[in-house]
């Protein structure tokens, strides 16, 4: 953002004033004087400050976003190979977002996006647990063998899964329907489990991140999160608020 404009929106005056006081001589930037125009500022991590004294940091407006993400989307910001990302789909024109996590080209599902660094960290990394949960169909029909394997952890790539909770929901010659919850997230992670097992994934989709659900809403559909869900999201990774 542009100094004279993030000096305006931290109540210094009009951006004409500050353009002044910046000619003037009376502005610096993490310590450095400046004097000419056109100087941007780091709104999350520069210091600006004025006679000296620190101009309060502005925040930005943190953004968390539930999309039921539909299949033939892709959850990068842009792709090289042309595909639909998310943020298209979405209609999006607001400041940046980002997907918390990743999921498929080809799955459907909760998708969170937001720009909180330190929240996407935290759904993300496998050692503060939060849950998701997929619904499967699979290729054929897993036996005990296959699904105690998928609950104590399969080898994939010289990676072992961490447990997993598996509920068979409906098993059938060609196609079996489960359930599976896991905490990490690694790339193609479920499908390459019950590849693993000998029952490729034909459909994927993910049910719940953490305690949020797709519940009333529509494949394709989006929407902002209330306040009290993204409470309950950061307290299933360790209470911060
Ligand atoms: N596991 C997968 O295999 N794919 C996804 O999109 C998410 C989890």
């Amino acid at each position: 953002m542009r100094l004279q404009k993030y000096m305006a929106h931290c109540g210094v005056g009009s951006r004409r004033k500050c353009e002044e006081l910046i000619k003037q001589g009376r502005v610096y930037i993490n310590g450095k004087q400046v004097t000419t125009m056109g100087v941007n500022v780091n709104v999350e991590n520069d210091e600006v400050s004025l006679d000296r004294t620190q101009l309060l940091k502005l925040a930005e407006e943190k953004i968390y976003i539930l999309l039921y993400k539909p299949k033939g989307t892709i959850t990068s910001v842009s792709d090289p190979h042309g595909r639909k990302t998310v943020l298209e789909h979405m209609g999006w024109k607001g400041s940046r977002i980002y997907p918390v996590g990743r999921l498929d080209y080809d799955t459907e599902g909760v998708l969170i996006l937001s720009n909180d660094g330190e929240f996407t960290y935290e759904m993300t990394h496998p050692k503060y647990e939060v849950e998701k949960e997929y619904y499967c169909v699979v290729e054929g029909s897993p036996g005990l063998v296959a699904i105690r394997q998928l609950r104590q952890g399969v080898e994939i790539n010289g990676f072992v899964t961490s447990p997993a909770k598996v509920t068979l929901i409906e098993q059938q010659k060609k196609h079996s329907i489960l359930r599976i919850v896991i905490h990490e997230g690694k790339n193609r992670q479920v499908r390459r489990m019950f590849e693993a097992v000998g029952h490729p994934v034909v459909y994927l989709r993910r049910e719940k991140f953490g305690n949020l659900s797709l519940k009333g809403m529509q494949v394709g559909e989006w929407r902002k999160l209330a306040d009290k869900e993204v409470k309950g999201l950061k307290l299933l990774s360790g209470g911060r608020e």
